[in-house]
């Protein structure tokens, strides 16, 4: 049976949560949680994003250019001044919208870009033998899904991780990739149950060092990964439209990891 029962699984009477490689029929719900978690949710980075905007020092500076149109507009007697209040107003609501609306289209090019590349094909990409309604992580790579069982329930899944061993030529290293719990699930340590699946696979195919990225969006991504035991390793700079913005990388010794 291919169902890892341990140390995947954990119940608490009413419901258990148990660890299982990928499967087709996984495939949508794998895709939505990774759109929500990017531009869906209340914590994901554009929501995150947007927010911050609204109250960023260069927000603060254009509703004053747009209050100071609007007096010129209203308060001023001379009809070439009412038209630059019209303009100056107008043009900042233009370059305020414009600009979230430009953040919205280029976080969604990266959704589209990462649904097209190795989500596009998870079986493939990670290696999962696939049989019409099983899985099997075969490979040195793997693909997981938490999935919560509720009696009289359909079966959710509600997480899922990668391990990929294709983005670095050391055959001792690998990059944990797509880890995401869905929103409701957060905190009851199914992650930890994730990265416990994904060490033991990656110890059994020799695999010593497991390194990732993320963005300096997903804080608490980030603290989870120090919390298991993750070294940060540097960041690199990838801002876009004048916000800053990090791609931040970590490391563990899958050998010794203990949790
Ligand atoms: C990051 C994520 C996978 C964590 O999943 P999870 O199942 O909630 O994680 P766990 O319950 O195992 O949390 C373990 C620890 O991480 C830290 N942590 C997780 N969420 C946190 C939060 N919101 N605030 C502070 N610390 C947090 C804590 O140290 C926590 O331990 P504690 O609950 O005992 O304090 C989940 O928040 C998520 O899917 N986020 C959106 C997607 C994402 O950012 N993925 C990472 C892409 S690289």
């Amino acid at each position: 049976m291919n169902e890892i029962h341990s140390p995947g699984k954990q119940q608490n009477g009413l419901e258990e949560i148990r660890v299982r490689p990928y499967r087709i029929t996984d495939a949508e719900k794998v895709r939505s949680l990774f759109t929500a978690s990017l531009v869906g949710e209340y914590h994901s980075p554009y929501a995150r994003e947007m927010r911050a905007q609204l109250v960023a020092p260069i927000s603060w500076a254009t509703y004053a250019t747009i209050g100071i149109g609007l007096l010129l507009r209203f308060r001023s007697s001379t009809e070439r001044i009412r038209r630059a209040g019209v303009l100056l107003s107008g043009t900042s609501t233009l370059i305020f919208a414009l600009h979230r609306l430009l953040f919205r289209y280029g976080l969604q090019k990266v959704v589209r870009q990462q649904l097209d590349g190795d989500l596009a094909d998870i079986a493939k990409h990670y290696g999962v033998e696939i049989s019409s309604d099983e899985g099997w992580n075969t490979a040195r790579s793997g693909f997981w899904v938490a999935e919560r069982l509720a009696m009289g329930l359909k079966p959710e899944a509600i997480g899922y991780v990668g391990l990929d061993d294709s983005t670095d030529p050391d055959p001792k290293v690998a990059e944990l990739r797509r880890m995401i719990v869905s929103a409701r699930y957060r905190r009851r340590g199914i992650a930890l149950q994730l990265i416990r699946v994904l060490i033991q696979h990656a110890r059994k195919n020799s695999v010593e060092r497991i390194f990732l990225r993320t963005s300096s969006y997903q804080i608490e991504a980030m603290k989870m990964y120090e919390h298991y035991g993750w070294v940060p390793r540097g960041k690199e700079d990838v801002s876009f439209l004048f916000q800053s913005i990090y791609m931040h990388s970590f490391l563990l010794q899958a050998e010794g990891w203990d949790l």
